[in-house]
C-alpha cells in the first residue's frame, strides 16, 4: 500500500502539476485526512474555532479596535490552537487602509504559524457583501439588491471576482457572502442584502457571486460563503432573527433553490441561519444542516455558525440546557465551525471535555475538521500563508472604478418617464434639491467602513449624486439647495428639478421598518420642489421600495438608484443625461401601501372577492422603462425531458442603442398543488443598436417549476409534474407537454 502511495507521488513529482490535473480539491482532501492523523483532539477542536479579532486586541474581550495583543494571540492561537479568525462589521485595524489590513492578517496568520505544532494556517474570514466593504479607499459596488436589479449574472461575477482580488490583496481568503436569502417582505432589515424575491434570479446571480468569488477551484479566488442557510428572510413581520414559520413545501420551493445553486457552483462554505424555523433555531437543526445540505444538496464544504449563534441555543433559544448542552445539540446537527466569537478558549475546552464525555462522536469532529482542513488546503494557505503588504495600497485603492460605474449604471431602475422628460437636453438650469445628493453614507448602505454604514466623520471616496450631475450637467447651471422653501424658490426658476431622496443606511435588525417611509424632513423637501409644477425627477437611493407614492405620482420621471456605492452619482448623470440609456428592471415588487406587505409576484390563484387578493403592487416584479421602445416576437419553444428550448425575436425599435432584458415565464396549467400564474424560468438580456433585431435562443430547464407534492404535508423534494405547461415571454405564451 505504502509503496503505491509512493509511487504514485513519484509520478506526480515527474508529471508536475498534478494537483492541478487532478483537481486540487481530491488532492486537497487527501492531505486533509494525512494531517488529521497527526493531530490530538485539541488541535482539531481549535480548528472549529472562529474567533473575532477583536478578542485578539485589547483586553482579549472582543469589542475594541486596538493594536494586536500578544497575550491575547497567545490565550487564543497558542493556548486554544484556534483555526480561524474574523473581522465583522467595522472591524478594522486602527489604520483602516489595505496595508494596514494586510500587516494585520500577517501577524495573525505568522503568529499561528509558528506556534502551532503542525503549522497550521489560520484562515481569515470577513463580510465582503458589496466589495471590500470595511476598508477605507477600497471601492464599493452596489448592494446585492441593485445587482440584481441588472438580471446580470456575468456582471454580479465580475464584481465578486474584483471584490476577491481586493480582499487576497489584504491577506484575506474568506468571504461571508453571498446572501442567497430569496426576499420576502420589505419590512426586513436585510432586505437590500438580497438579490431579490425570485428563486430562479437569485439562484443565477447568487452562483454566479460564487464562482466570481472562488475563481478557478480557489487558486487566485477567496472562498465565499453561501448564507444564511436557510428560511432566514423569511422572520414574523420582517423582524430580524425571530422565528419564520415556512411551509416545507415553500422551504423547498422558494428558499432552498440559490442555496441548492451556490452547492451547485462549488462554494466552500456556507452560513447558518441565526433565526428559528417552525420552531427550531437552523443551528439545532439535524434536518437541514446534515439531512438536506450535507445530504441531499451534497454539500461537501463546511457549516459556519453565525455570530454567537451556539451560545444563542442556550442563552436567547432555552432549547438547550446549558452552554454545554448547545454546543452538544449544535455539532451533532452538523455544525463544523463555531463563530464562538469572544472566547475560543471557552468553546474549545468545552467541545474537548464533551467528546470525553461520549456526548459528540469523535468521528464528527473528524469529520468537521476534514472539511476545514481540506478548505485551507484548496485555498494554497498551507504553501502560502501571508501576503505581501507593500503592494496591497496600489492593489486596492481606486481600483475597479470602470466596473463599479458599469455595474450602478446597470442596476439604475427608470420606473417612470412620463413625456419622455429623461434623458434631459436642454435644459438651461437644472435644480439638484435633498440631503441625499450630497450623502455618501446613503448612497453605500449599510455594512460600509461601519457595520450600520458609514460612521460620522468618516469619508470614503466616493461620487455624490450632485458631483455626478454637476460633471455630466454641460451647459446647464446647476443649483443645490437641500431646504424646503430655498428648494421650491429654485425650482420656480429652474428648468426642471431632480430630487434626491435616501434612507437612513442600517444593518440587521437596527434596519427593520414597520413604514418603509421617508424621513418628514426629505418628503417636505420633495413636496416642496413638486408643488412648484416644475417638471421634476425623483431619484432613490435606498435598499428597499420606499412607501412614497404620492411623491411617486407627482414625479414626471422616477430612477430608483439602490445603494450604488463609490460611483452612485456618476451612474445617475449616465442615465439622466442619456449617456446611458437604462436597462434595470426591478428584482422584486414594489407594493402601493405597507399594508399590501409581504408582496411578492407568485401569488397563488384564490377565491377571494377582495381585489387585494389579487396582485396590485404600485410597480410589478421585473418593471423598468429605457429610452427604446424594444419588441418581441415569433416565440418559439420545444421540450427535451424537462428541459425546454426557448427562442424569441427581439428588436429595437427605438432611437438608442441598449440593453433589454427579456424574462421567460412558465406555469404548469394543471398541477397537483396550487402554483402563480408564472414563475421566471430564465431570462435574455440582450445589447440591441437602433434597429437592431436579433433571434435569441436558450435552453432552460423547468426546474424552477417543480412542486412539492402530497397533501397539505407535502416535504419532499420539488418534481416536475407531467402534463400541459405554458411558456410566456413578452407578450406571447405557447403551450408544451411534459410526458
Ligand atoms: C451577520 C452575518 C455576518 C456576521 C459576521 C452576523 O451578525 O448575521 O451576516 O457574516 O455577523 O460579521
Ligand atoms: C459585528 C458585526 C456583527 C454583529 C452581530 C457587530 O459587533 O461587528 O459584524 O454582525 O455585531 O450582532
Amino acid at each position: 500500500m505504502a509503496e503505491r502511495v509512493r509511487a504514485l507521488l513519484l509520478l506526480c513529482l515527474l508529471l508536475s502539476g498534478c494537483t492541478a490535473a487532478s483537481g486540487a480539491g481530491s488532492s486537497a482532501g487527501g492531505r486533509a485526512d494525512a494531517l488529521l492523523a497527526r493531530m490530538t483532539l485539541a488541535e482539531k477542536v481549535g480548528q472549529m474555532t472562529l474567533i473575532s479579532v477583536s478578542a485578539l486586541r485589547g483586553n482579549c474581550l472582543g469589542g475594541q479596535i486596538a493594536p494586536l495583543q500578544p497575550s491575547c494571540l497567545q490565550a487564543e492561537l497558542a493556548g486554544a490552537h484556534v483555526g480561524a479568525v474574523l473581522s465583522g462589521g467595522g472591524e478594522a485595524p486602527p489604520d483602516n487602509t489595505p496595508a494596514g489590513w494586510a500587516r494585520m492578517t500577517n501577524a495573525v496568520q505568522r503568529y499561528a504559524m509558528a506556534h502551532s505544532r503542525l503549522h497550521i494556517p489560520i484562515l481569515y474570514g470577513v463580510d465582503a457583501v458589496h466589495g471590500h466593504n470595511n476598508v477605507l479607499g477600497a471601492t464599493i459596488f452596489p448592494h446585492n439588491i441593485g445587482l440584481a436589479a441588472t438580471w446580470d449574472p456575468t456582471l454580479a461575477h465580475d464584481v465578486a471576482a474584483a471584490a476577491a482580488s481586493d480582499v487576497r490583496a489584504t491577506g484575506i481568503h474568506w468571504v461571508y457572502a453571498p446572501v442567497s436569502d430569496v426576499a420576502r417582505d420589505i419590512r426586513w432589515g436585510r432586505y437590500y442584502e438580497t438579490f431579490g424575491e425570485d428563486p430562479y434570479l437569485d439562484s443565477q446571480m447568487a452562483a454566479a457571486t460564487v464562482r466570481g468569488f472562488q475563481g478557478n477551484n480557489f487558486s487566485s479566488g477567496v472562498s465565499a460563503t453561501a448564507k444564511h442557510y436557510v428560511g432566514y428572510s423569511g422572520p414574523q413581520r420582517g423582524l430580524d432573527r425571530t422565528n419564520a414559520d415556512i411551509p416545507l413545501r415553500t422551504l423547498q420551493q422558494v428558499y432552498l433553490p440559490p442555496f441548492a445553486a451556490d452547492v451547485r457552483a462549488g462554494v466552500g462554505t456556507v452560513m447558518a441561519n441565526s433565526g428559528a424555523v417552525n420552531g427550531i433555531p437552523v443551528h439545532a437543526s439535524h434536518y437541514l444542516l446534515t439531512d438536506t445540505l450535507k445530504g441531499r444538496l451534497g454539500f461537501k464544504g463546511f457549516v459556519v455558525t453565525d455570530w454567537q449563534d451556539i451560545e444563542s441555543l442556550y442563552d436567547r433559544y432555552h432549547l438547550a440546557t446549558s452552554y454545554d448542552d448547545a454546543i452538544r445539540l449544535a455539532i451533532n446537527a452538523g455544525v463544523d465551525m463555531s463563530m464562538v466569537p469572544d472566547n475560543g478558549v471557552d468553546f474549545a475546552h468545552r467541545v474537548i471535555a464533551l467528546v470525553h464525555a461520549g456526548k459528540i462522536p469523535q468521528s464528527r469532529i473528524d469529520d468537521a475538521v476534514r472539511r476545514i482542513l481540506t478548505l485551507k488546503y484548496r485555498l494554497g494557505l498551507f504553501a502560502h500563508p501571508e501576503v505581501n503588504a507593500a503592494l496591497a495600497d496600489a492593489a486596492v485603492l481606486g481600483a475597479h472604478r470602470t466596473l463599479a460605474r458599469r455595474a450602478a449604471d446597470e442596476s439604475v431602475v427608470l420606473l417612470k418617464n412620463d413625456g419622455g422628460l429623461l434623458p434631459l437636453h436642454g435644459v438651461h438650469s437644472l435644480l439638484v434639491a435633498g440631503e441625499a445628493a450630497t450623502n455618501v453614507a446613503e448612497q453605500m448602505g449599510g455594512w460600509t467602513i461601519g457595520w450600520q454604514g458609514v460612521p460620522a466623520g468618516v469619508s470614503p471616496p466616493a461620487v455624490t449624486i450632485l458631483a455626478g450631475i454637476r460633471a455630466a450637467a454641460g451647459r446647464a447651471a446647476v443649483i443645490a439647495e437641500t431646504a424646503p422653501v430655498k428648494a421650491a424658490a429654485a425650482a420656480r426658476h429652474a428648468g426642471a428639478a431632480v430630487v434626491v431622496v435616501g434612507e437612513k443606511p442600517g444593518a440587521e435588525g437596527l434596519a427593520d421598518t414597520e413604514t418603509a417611509a421617508l424621513p418628514a424632513d426629505q418628503v417636505a423637501v420633495a413636496q416642496a420642489v413638486e408643488g412648484t409644477g416644475v417638471p421634476t425627477v425623483l431619484v432613490i437611493l435606498s435598499g428597499r421600495p420606499l412607501m412614497i407614492s404620492p411623491l411617486i405620482r407627482r414625479a414626471r420621471a422616477v430612477l430608483m438608484a439602490w445603494l450604488p456605492g463609490t460611483e452612485g452619482g456618476d451612474a445617475v448623470a449616465d442615465v439622466l443625461f442619456g449617456k446611458v440609456n437604462p436597462s434595470g428592471r426591478l428584482p422584486v415588487t414594489w407594493p402601493r401601501r405597507i399594508g399590501q406587505v409581504p408582496l411578492t409576484y407568485m401569488q397563488l390563484p384564490n377565491t377571494s372577492a377582495d381585489p387585494d387578493a389579487e396582485y396590485h403592487p404600485l410597480f410589478p416584479f421585473g418593471a423598468g422603462l429605457s429610452y427604446s421602445l424594444y419588441t418581441t416576437n415569433g416565440l418559439q419553444a420545444s421540450l427535451h425531458g424537462r428541459d425546454v428550448t426557448v427562442s424569441i425575436g427581439v428588436g429595437n425599435a427605438g432611437p438608442m442603442a441598449g440593453d433589454d432584458v427579456v424574462p421567460i415565464y412558465g406555469r404548469a396549467d394543471a398541477a397537483p398543488v396550487l402554483v402563480p400564474d408564472k414563475l421566471l424560468i430564465g431570462f435574455i438580456r440582450v445589447h440591441l443598436a437602433a434597429g437592431q433585431t436579433r433571434t435569441v435562443t436558450r435552453r432552460l430547464s423547468l426546474q424552477p417549476l417543480a412542486v412539492v407534492t402530497g397533501d397539505v404535508g407535502g416535504s419532499g423534494p420539488p418534481v416536475v409534474v407531467p402534463g400541459p405547461y405554458t411558456i410566456m415571454a413578452g407578450s406571447e405564451q405557447i403551450g408544451v407537454t411534459v410526458r
